[in-house]
C-alpha cells in the first residue's frame, strides 16, 4: 500500500507531470528513479504502475531515505547512480522500462547547514552528498594546487576572474585552514563583485560541489550504462540544471556516445541508439517558475532506446 504524503518541505518536484508523461508508463513495467531525493517523481510513479509493477530508487544521501515510502513496490538502493548497472544485474531487474534522474540536489540539501552546500548559511565547507565520501571542498580549496584549482572554477564555474580568485585561495590558505564557509568568503571576498554578489557565489559554490561529487563523470557513467539496461521502447528522461550537464545529456541522447561523435554504418547512416522524443529540451511554464524558484533553470530530455 502507498502511503500518502507530501514531502514539499523536503523538496518540490519540478515538471512532475511532464517527467510522468516522458517516461510513458506500463501498468506492470519496471522503473528507475535514480535522484530519489524527497521521493516527489517516485510516489507519482507508483500511483501509475499497478501492482505487479516495480520501481527501484538510487539516491547517494542517505538522508534520502527518511522519505522511502511504505509500499512494496519500491527499492531504495542509497548508492551513486553510476552503478546502475550493477545493481540492477545482482536484483535481476533489467531489463526496465524507463529511467528518470533529476539531477543536482535537493532543497532539503542546500537548506541543510552543515551539508555546506550554501554561500548564504555559515557551515563547514563540505558539500559532500555521500556521507562516506571522503573528499570535502575544504580538501579542495586547502589542498589542490594552482592549476588544478584554476581547472575547476573555469570549466565548472565559468568564472570570469578564476585566476584572482585562485591567487586569493593561495595567499589566505598560507595564512590560515578553510574550513568554514565563513572563511572561505573572508578569503575571496575581494573577487566578488558587489551587485553580483549571490550570482557570483553560486557559480564558486557550483563548480566545488561538481568536484567535490564529481558529478560530471558520475553522469557519463550512468548515461553509458542505460542502453545495456533499457528495453526497446524504453524511455530515459533526464532533466538537468546547468549548461555542463545538459551538453552531455544531449550528445549522449543524440549519438549514444559522450562525445557526441557520429557514428555511421557502411552505407553512411547514422547509428542511433535513440529515438529523440523532444527535440528541443522542455522547460519549466511560467506559472511553475513562479511557484519553485528552483525549477528556472531545469531542461528536460526524453528519448526511446530502439
Ligand atoms: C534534485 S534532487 C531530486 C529530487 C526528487 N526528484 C524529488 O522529487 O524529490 C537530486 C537527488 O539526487 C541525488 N543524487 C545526485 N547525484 C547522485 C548520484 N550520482 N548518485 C545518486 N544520487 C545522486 C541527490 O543526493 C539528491 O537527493
Amino acid at each position: 500500500m502507498v502511503k500518502e504524503m507530501t514531502n514539499e518541505a523536503y523538496h518540490i518536484p519540478v515538471m512532475l507531470n511532464e517527467c510522468i508523461e516522458g517516461l510513458n508508463i506500463k501498468e506492470n513495467g519496471t522503473y528507475v528513479d535514480l535522484t530519489f531525493g524527497g521521493g516527489g517523481h517516485s510516489r507519482e510513479i507508483l500511483k501509475h504502475i499497478g501492482p505487479q509493477g516495480k520501481l527501484y530508487v538510487f539516491d547517494q544521501d542517505s538522508d534520502a531515505a527518511n522519505n522511502i515510502p511504505d509500499d512494496e513496490r519500491c527499492l531504495f538502493i542509497n548508492h551513486n547512480f553510476k552503478y546502475i548497472k550493477q545493481f540492477l544485474q545482482f536484483l535481476k531487474a533489467i531489463p526496465v522500462d524507463g529511467i528518470l534522474a533529476d539531477l543536482g540536489i535537493s532543497s532539503f540539501q542546500i537548506n541543510e547547514k552543515d551539508k555546506g552546500f550554501a554561500h548564504r548559511l555559515d557551515g563547514p565547507l563540505d558539500m559532500r552528498m555521500d556521507q562516506n565520501a571522503t573528499l570535502s571542498a575544504a580538501d579542495i580549496v586547502n589542498g589542490y594546487d594552482e592549476k588544478a584549482l584554476l581547472d575547476i572554477f573555469n570549466y565548472y564555474g565559468e568564472i570570469k576572474n578564476a585566476f584572482k580568485l585562485v591567487k586569493e585561495i593561495l595567499t589566505y590558505r598560507q595564512q590560515h585552514k578553510i574550513e568554514s564557509i565563513a572563511a572561505f568568503k573572508e578569503a575571496i571576498a575581494s573577487c566578488i563583485p558587489p551587485r553580483e554578489e549571490s550570482k557570483y557565489l553560486s557559480q564558486v559554490f557550483q563548480a566545488l560541489r561538481i568536484e567535490v561529487n564529481n558529478e560530471l563523470k558520475a553522469l557519463e557513467t550512468m548515461l553509458e550504462n542505460t542502453p545495456d539496461v533499457l528495453a526497446i521502447g524504453g524511455r530515459l528522461v533526464i532533466m538537468s540544471y546547468h549548461s555542463l550537464e545538459d551538453r552531455l545529456v544531449k550528445n549522449f541522447l543524440n549519438t549514444g556516445n559522450i562525445k557526441g561523435e557520429v557514428i555511421k554504418d557502411h552505407f553512411g547512416n547514422k547509428q542511433s541508439v535513440f529515438k529523440i522524443i523532444t527535440k528541443k529540451p522542455v522547460a519549466p511554464s511560467e506559472e511553475e517558475i513562479s511557484r519553485n524558484k528552483r525549477a528556472r533553470s531545469a531542461k528536460l530530455r526524453i528519448a526511446e532506446k530502439i
